[in-house]
């Protein structure tokens, strides 16, 4: 399959720019800067050098196989990218004092490649320090800004492309165009990354890997480990067996409708309801990575336990994603954890299966694509993410039955309002948590001394990044209304107004 591969310099948005390019239709994967010429992999039809935080002049900065320039593929450099084209092909960069941040105009010179079919002007996106002084000999510039005279740039013999701003977030307009632009007209691309061509390959892959052995597979509820769960399916049949562990932490309803979807599916699982040990072993700690940490741990115990009744199997499959597996990847070079992130059903190696991992060249919207066309039901797909802990990391302080009603009922809540009101499908995650302050508040003539329940809506591309929800006050009346009526043991609704970062989406 054609592709393009961008290598990662460590930039806040590098993950969005391969993501950009799967979205016209041509995979596209994230390498680590330094991966050698002869290592990008077959097919390889182009190659983006993503932005990063760094300066090309600075001791340790992070520099490419000098070799790519030679490969004869077009590149495409964005911010850092851009910079380090100047750099290494003998233009300068010069070290800027202030950072330009924001929204600048671009005024496009030049419509024949990476702007064809583009208006004149339009906003772009800047966020960089430095800055390309001198263009390399054989460039010339394509567009400016008021503040960059080289916003974008060419050489046009060699296909080498280098822009200062990022089109690859979505404050760019046309960002998607010039990406398109590069990957389909410059790189000559096909455009063959689409759900279908990626079941049959997978499906494929799974039946050679796994021959007449039989899978094993975690299924925690969610659209990533039952999607990983029918493609497996899809491969075996009958060889495939899941276990479904419910560990009491789950939203309101939700394991009797996981069960009926599952058997609508055809899938063979076993359901264990372990929510009392859950909720005993969670007692008393508030802690909320201590919290991740026990749920995890004692989910493997009953996994283990369930499987043993199965008997031997040499496979265990598993919904793990690209942004996990990009993220493991950068961890030792760029990025620090700021949660553990558990995820419930992903298993410690000790286990000693052989692991089985479908989805893990995709982001999430691309799963559910997949999902969607291979029959998953259309509520189930469009479900918000659910974290692994479940409600547990949505109640601050001690879990225990009281609190976990409280979030279950006014979650389930926020959730019908936002859906009677036809913005579900605009947010990212929508839902209620509980802390230990209360208020006093009034019914009829007594007084009562309750439970402060938050509500917390955002809107985010991935998870890495979020903003608050502006949502209408009418269906913030209705959502704070119902919860206190409705909800017993609750005094006071808040709306949550923070976004990420500086917050995190859950409050735990
Ligand atoms: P935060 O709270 O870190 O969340 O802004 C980003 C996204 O990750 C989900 N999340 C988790 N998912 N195990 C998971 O499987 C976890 O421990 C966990 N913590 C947060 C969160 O729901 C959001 O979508």
């Amino acid at each position: 399959m054609d592709r393009i591969v961008v290598l990662d310099f460590g930039g806040q948005y590098s993950h969005l720019i391969a993501k950009r390019i799967r979205e016209v239709g041509v995979y596209s994967e994230l390498l680590p800067y330094n991966t050698p010429a002869d290592g990008l992999g077959e097919d390889v039809k182009g190659i983006v050098l993503s932005g990063g935080p760094s300066s090309v002049y600075q001791k340790d900065a992070p520099m490419p196989d000098p070799r790519i320039f030679e490969l004869g593929l077009p590149i495409l450099g964005i911010c850092y990218g851009l910079q380090l084209i100047a750099f290494k092909l003998g233009g300068r960069v010069s070290k800027g004092r202030k950072r330009e941040y924001g929204r600048a105009e671009l005024i496009v010179k030049d419509f024949s490649d990476l702007f064809s079919g583009l208006p004149g002007r339009f906003y772009c996106w800047m966020s960089h320090v430095d800055k390309v002084t001198k263009l390399p000999k054989g460039f010339e510039a394509i567009a400016y800004t008021k503040n960059s005279r080289y916003a974008a740039v060419r050489d046009k013999v060699r296909k080498i492309y280098g822009v200062q701003f990022h089109p690859e977030v979505t404050h760019t307009e046309h960002g998607r165009d010039i990406i398109e632009n590069f990957a389909v007209r410059i790189c000559g691309c096909r455009r063959e990354w689409n759900a279908g061509s990626f079941i049959e390959r997978a499906v494929k892959e799974i039946r050679e890997k796994v021959g007449e052995d039989r899978v094993l597979c975690a299924l925690s509820g969610g659209v990533d480990s039952t999607t990983t769960a029918v493609l497996v399916k899809r491969a075996i049949g009958d060889r495939l067996f899941g276990i479904f562990v419910n560990h009491g932490l789950m939203r309101e309803g939700e394991p009797e409708e996981v069960i009926e979807m599952l058997k609508g599916l055809g899938i063979n699982f076993r359901y264990v309801d372990a929510s009392e040990r859950f909720l005993r072993r969670l007692k008393g700690v508030s802690d909320p990575e201590e919290k991740r940490r026990i749920v995890g741990e004692e989910f493997v115990k009953v996994f283990e336990e369930e499987a043993k009744k199965l008997g031997r199997f040499k496979y265990l499959a598993q919904g793990t994603l690209y942004p996990d597996v990009i993220e493991s990847a950068r961890s030792g070079s760029f990025a620090s954890r700021i949660k553990s992130h558990h995820n419930v059903a992903g298993l410690p190696e000790s286990l000693g299966f052989e692991l089985i991992e479908p989805l893990r060249e995709l982001y999430k919207d691309e799963v559910r694509e997949v999902a969607r066309e291979l029959g998953l039901p259309e509520w189930f797909v469009r479900r918000h993410p659910f974290p692994g802990p479940g409600l547990a990391v949505r109640i601050i302080g001690e879990v225990n039955e009281e609190k976990l009603r409280i979030v279950r009922k006014a979650s389930s809540i926020v959730e019908e309002e936002l859906k009677k009101a036809g913005l579900y499908d605009e947010v990212w995650q929508a839902f209620a948590f509980v802390g230990e302050d209360r208020a006093v508040g009034v019914q009829g003539d007594e007084r009562r001394y309750g439970r402060i329940v938050t509500i917390r809506i955002v809107c985010s591309e991935d998870g890495m990044t979020a903003d608050w929800f502006r949502i209408p006050y009418e269906v913030l009346e209705r959502m704070s209304n119902r919860i206190t009526n409705e909800v017993e043991g609750v005094t006071m609704v808040t709306y949550s107004v923070s976004s990420k970062p500086p917050s995190t989406i859950e409050p735990q």
